[in-house]
């Protein structure tokens, strides 16, 4: 769906995460949600915390799994994802921490595998994802499955796309500073969440929005291969959606 501005859809997504936290704490149960980094989800995460302080929406029976994290990256780093969500979300709101899940930028390249491995096993045990959020690269990655990512793809290390290693070079002061590996969920992964809301703002996103909502499904755009999701909603605003 297309929305006014980036301030509403993330509004509308917040609202769709909080009813779902309320309708499973009725029941007594967990909510399991795969969440992002990157500038798109921020004002998602300013709306859950608002309605952690102000409505009192609590978190204590959500479950949460990042997408990715660069390799290597040490948590307490500016760069990394870890401290991205803590800044965002997880030091405001009442989230137990053994619920969140975020892959380990620290492990020695020996230990990587079993970790993916235990990853995909841990978000199964929790239940699977309810709810999959997602921004969309230049690249048309979605965590960080890179342009040759497969379908059936689950957690692993992957190399870092040059165009995505630009994307971040700011952010990292220079190129060269700018991992060139990362440790993300697969597509397959992605794919096997109940729901999935893909959201994406500002013109920079409206060529590769184009692709992934309307072109053929292909590898060389991960992206497009959410066109296989029954619940996969992608939420833009009015600029991201202009080639559609
Ligand atoms: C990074 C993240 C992705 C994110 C993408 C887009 O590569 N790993 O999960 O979707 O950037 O970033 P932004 O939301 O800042 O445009």
């Amino acid at each position: 769906s297309i929305h006014e501005n980036s301030e509403s859809a993330s509004h509308y997504v917040a609202c769709e995460i909080a009813e779902l936290i309320r309708s499973r704490q009725k029941e007594g149960k967990n909510v399991v949600l795969g969440l992002a980094t990157g500038s798109t989800p921020t004002k998602l995460y300013d709306y859950l915390v608002r309605f952690h302080k102000e409505e009192g929406l609590s978190f204590k029976n959500v479950i949460t799994f990042n997408l990715d994290e660069y390799y290597p990256m040490e948590p307490d780093s500016i760069h990394s994802y870890v401290r991205f969500m803590k800044e965002h979300l997880f030091d405001h709101i009442d989230i137990p921490a053994k619920n969140i899940h975020i892959p380990d930028g620290t492990l020695e390249k020996e230990d990587v595998r079993a970790f993916c491995l235990d990853y995909e096993k841990k978000i199964q045990q929790a239940g699977g994802l309810d709810i999959q959020i997602l921004g969309i690269g230049r690249t048309g990655h979605i965590g960080f499955n890179e342009p040759g990512s497969s379908l059936g793809s689950i957690t692993r290390m992957v190399r870092l796309d040059r165009v995505t290693r630009l994307d971040a070079a700011s952010d990292f002061f220079g190129l060269d500073n700018v991992p060139t590996k990362a440790i993300t969920m697969g597509v397959g992964t992605i794919l096997s969440a109940k729901r999935i809301i893909m959201m994406a703002w500002g013109e920079g996103k409206s060529d590769i929005i184009h692709k992934a909502v309307e072109g053929k499904q292909r590898e060389s755009i991960p992206a497009t291969f959410l066109q296989n999701h029954p619940n996969c909603e992608v939420i833009t605003d009015r600029p991201a959606a202009s080639a559609l």
